[in-house]
């Protein structure tokens, strides 16, 4: 069945805005989010951390150096202390040129500030550190904005996607890796049958450690088995309109732009 984040969407595929669109903007924050949900995505995919005074922000490295001018790992800082730094600072469209969003107030956005602002818009939700509380906060978090049925949560770490779904079974969750593992084995296998996931969505790249992982196969046997498939992160529109082709349930591209185009939604 599908989950209630995705009934609203329909049956086309959907146009996932990786870290809200990190090839047009700087990621993960509020002005990125602002400006896929006017492009007209239909999700938007976000990476969880913890600060040291126990918010949940939105930024996808444990570390700051990559995409802010600051320094250290994230969970060393308050909330107010990072947001006092610049998220746009690194941004770049050509190769270090020019930073256009330097100094232009682009802050670290905590996830309050997300659900606060973008309440209606379907949303993934990445656990990026495992074994510090986040699952439960994260439950909490999405029950006292009323966005239980918004969200989509997903981690490369599944005892925190299981912990996460005993304390939140009211939230759809995708595959883990132990899961993926297993389903791509069984798929190889010719073994589809046995498969009975638990789980409603898939997210995988199409590629890995230079095996292809999407095939026809694997879309029809998961789809059959009820699952609705995600490939990341699908940024060129050849490899867009093949997926699509192969019948992709949904693509988390850094460039929503392309896929909508692609589409002919734009
Ligand atoms: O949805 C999966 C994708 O977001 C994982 O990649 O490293 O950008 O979080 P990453
Ligand atoms: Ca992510």
């Amino acid at each position: 069945t599908v989950p209630e984040v995705l009934a609203d969407l329909g049956e086309r595929p959907l146009v996932i805005a990786h870290r809200g669109g990190k090839g047009l903007w700087p990621e993960n924050t509020l002005f990125a989010f602002e400006r896929a949900v006017a492009l007209g995505v239909d999700m938007l995919e976000m990476d969880l951390h913890l600060s040291q005074d126990a918010e949940l922000v939105v930024i996808h490295d444990d570390t700051l150096e990559r995409t802010t001018n600051g320094r250290g790992p994230v969970a060393h800082y308050s909330l107010a202390e990072l947001q006092a730094l610049d998220a746009g600072y690194h941004w770049t469209a050509d190769g270090g040129q020019s930073y256009p969003y330097r100094g232009q107030g682009t802050r670290i956005a905590s996830l309050r500030e997300v659900l606060e602002q973008f309440p209606l818009i379907p949303k993934v939700v990445e656990i990026k550190v495992p074994d510090v509380g986040m699952e439960a906060l994260l439950c909490e978090t999405l029950a006292s904005y009323d966005q239980l049925d918004r969200v989509l949560v997903g981690s490369f770490h599944e005892r925190s996607l299981k912990r996460f779904r005993e304390l939140c079974p009211e939230v759809a969750t995708s595959a883990g890796p132990v899961s993926v593992r297993l389903l791509l084995a069984l798929n190889w296998l010719g073994l589809s049958d046995l498969l009975s996931p638990s789980y409603p969505v898939l997210q995988i790249p199409p590629q890995h450690s230079g095996l292809t992982l999407a095939t026809p196969r694997l879309l029809r046997n998961a789809q059959a088995r009820g699952l609705h498939v995600q490939l990341w992160t699908i940024n060129e529109q050849p490899d867009m309109r093949r997926l699509l082709e192969m019948g992709a349930n949904g693509l988390i591209t850094d460039y929503p732009d392309r896929a909508l185009q692609l589409l002919g939604r734009s």
